[in-house]
């Protein structure tokens, strides 16, 4: 029963809560729910006894380093890892360092990435990660340590700096220069298929079919694939030059990292912004490298799809209408 003027929790989390009441094993999306609770109402009990009880293997990591643990800001989404984040001191050999705690799907791509990327690219990078310590396996989840790296959102400017340094490595390191790539990574990622999603039914408003659409995608996917960050945005890199957030890196076009970070810092209500900003900010000729423009733009339309449209937002029809045209016509 609820007070009055006392706001109900949503019927996700009371079912979560009722399935961990009747000691029956509850889903990852609602230990991610049950996680979030806890860290948003801020009781570290709550959250150590959540995964000491789901994950029985984990539990010497809750218990040893919980003490001091204190949670950390998350945007809440849902991805691959259960995105609470504690800051904690972990005792390393050498002595006590501060630590970044991730929790991971165990079998999910999200830390099949990140672990390819840290054992094949660490050192090799044209920027910083943050080192892993630690990984604790569950059943279900695991546990990742990084060492602590205090973060501040870099500028947007030097984000399209960062950017430039990482397209340069990653046209150097196509697919064909590694032995070894984890299968996951020959997968778009994520984000990627949902906003896909979300262009093609805004597309249809503008009168552009599906199959046309596919057919654009895959002459912008018919090129070299190159070693791809895929989540460049000022939220995962530093001012401290660090790049941070592994977990979607991928093998896809040297164009897919710009088109996702230009999409992550500027919405164009126009084709002509968009090229002035290819053209100026990254550098590029637009006469010269015309059909690499045009994918970098398919890719900065797939990300830009942030919102499902209705056809009253004529205007957002009409520019993706314009952009997509023009994509069209130099590919
Ligand atoms: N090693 C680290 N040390 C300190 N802070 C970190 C570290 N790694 C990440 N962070 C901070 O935590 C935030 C989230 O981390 P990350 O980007 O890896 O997760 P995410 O899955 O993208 O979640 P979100 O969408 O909340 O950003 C980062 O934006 C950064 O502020
Ligand atoms: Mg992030």
């Amino acid at each position: 029963m609820n007070f009055p003027g006392e706001v109900r929790p949503p019927q996700a989390l009371l079912d979560a809560q009722a399935r961990m009441r009747d000691g029956k094993e509850p889903s990852l999306h609602q230990i991610g729910l049950l996680a979030r609770q806890a860290s948003a109402t801020g009781d570290m009990d709550a959250y150590i006894q959540l995964f000491t009880k789901v994950e029985p293997r984990l539990r010497r990591h809750f218990q040893h380093h919980s003490p001091e643990a204190e949670f950390l800001r998350s945007t809440g989404k849902v991805a691959g890892n259960i995105n609470v984040f504690r800051k904690l001191t972990y005792k390393s050999l050498s002595g006590p360092v501060p630590a970044f705690e991730k929790i991971y799907r165990r079998n999910g791509s999200d830390l099949k990435r990140l672990q390819w990327v840290a054992r094949h690219l660490w050192g090799r990078l044209p920027c910083q990660m943050p080192q892993i310590i630690e990984i604790v396996p569950g059943q279900r989840l695991s546990v990742v340590l990084f060492a602590f790296e205090p973060f501040t959102p870099v500028s947007p400017d030097g984000l399209i700096e960062t950017l430039r340094d990482m397209n340069e490595f990653s046209i150097a390191h196509p697919a064909s220069a590694f032995d070894v790539i984890e299968p996951a990574m020959q997968q778009m990622p994520l984000l990627y298929q949902q906003r896909r999603q979300t262009l093609a039914a805004g597309l249809a408003l503008a009168g552009v079919s599906e199959s046309e659409l596919a057919g654009i995608e895959a002459a912008c996917m018919d090129i070299v694939h190159v070693f791809n960050h895929a989540d460049l945005h000022r939220f995962n890199v530093g001012r401290n030059g660090m790049i941070y957030d592994w977990d979607c890196a991928c093998f896809a076009p040297a164009a897919h990292d710009p088109g996702r970070a230009i999409a992550a810092l500027r919405t164009f209500r126009r084709l002509s912004g968009l090229r002035d900003f290819i053209q100026n900010r990254l550098g590029r000729d637009m006469a010269k490298t015309r059909s690499d423009a045009a994918r970098i733009m398919f890719f900065y339309l797939v990300y830009a799809a942030k919102k499902k449209l209705t056809d009253q937002n004529t205007d957002e029809i009409k520019t993706l209408h314009e952009i997509f045209g023009h994509i069209r016509s130099a590919l």
